[in-house]
């Protein structure tokens, strides 16, 4: 399989999987009571700071100059998107400043994707993969926010949150490709496992 075959099919498997998935499904699973613009934006702060987190550990533990600085800006979006969100909270009178997202613990991806050990499945699970979903997520969360009559915040999704993460997604398939063909083995097929 080439770089990008195994890209291409990647995508594919990744928008099937999620296609399946009714508005709601995405959004409900994480949330602590009612399914509400409040309640999501607080499983917000949560995966923002993960977000920003797993970037950071693999930035410090990667020799590959062009992956350190896609993550150096990763780390530094996603932390911008916590104060976005929090300020949010603010403004719909929850005090996100004494809120900790991670008091009950990191959830299940993170702890899966500080498993990974090298750089290509780094950025295969990490970006190409987990961003795609946050694309996905996000724009139901925008249609669940105008929904229930909350433009601010679907506007702040749409117009700033969206646009970044789609941004990493695309780093992750630029990125993705090169290091999957520099981890292919002569023979024609990749040692992407
Ligand atoms: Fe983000
Ligand atoms: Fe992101």
């Amino acid at each position: 399989m080439t770089a990008a075959e195994f890209v291409r099919r990647l995508d594919e498997d990744t928008q099937r999987l999620l296609g399946r998935l009714a508005p709601d499904d995405t959004l409900k699973p994480e949330v602590a009571g009612d399914l509400t613009v409040l309640n999501l934006l607080k499983v917000a702060l949560k995966n923002e700071i993960e977000a920003t987190e797993i970037a950071a550990r693999w930035l410090v533990t990667t020799d590959d100059v062009e992956v350190k600085l896609a993550l150096a800006r990763q780390v530094g979006d996603e932390a911008r998107h916590y104060r976005l969100i929090a300020d949010r909270l603010h403004a719909l009178g929850f005090a996100a400043t004494a809120f900790n997202p991670l008091a009950k613990g990191y959830g299940p991806l993170f702890q899966y994707l500080d498993t990974l050990g090298t750089t290509v499945e780094r950025v295969a699970a990490g970006q190409f993969t987990r961003e795609a979903i946050a694309v996905i997520k996000n724009r139901q969360f925008i249609e669940f926010c105008e929904a229930a009559g909350d433009r601010e915040t679907a506007a702040l999704y749409r117009d700033v949150i969206e646009p970044d993460e789609r941004h990493h997604h695309a780093l992750g398939r630029t990125l993705l490709l090169r290091l999957a063909d520099e981890n292919a083995v002569p023979g024609g097929s990749a040692n992407i496992e």
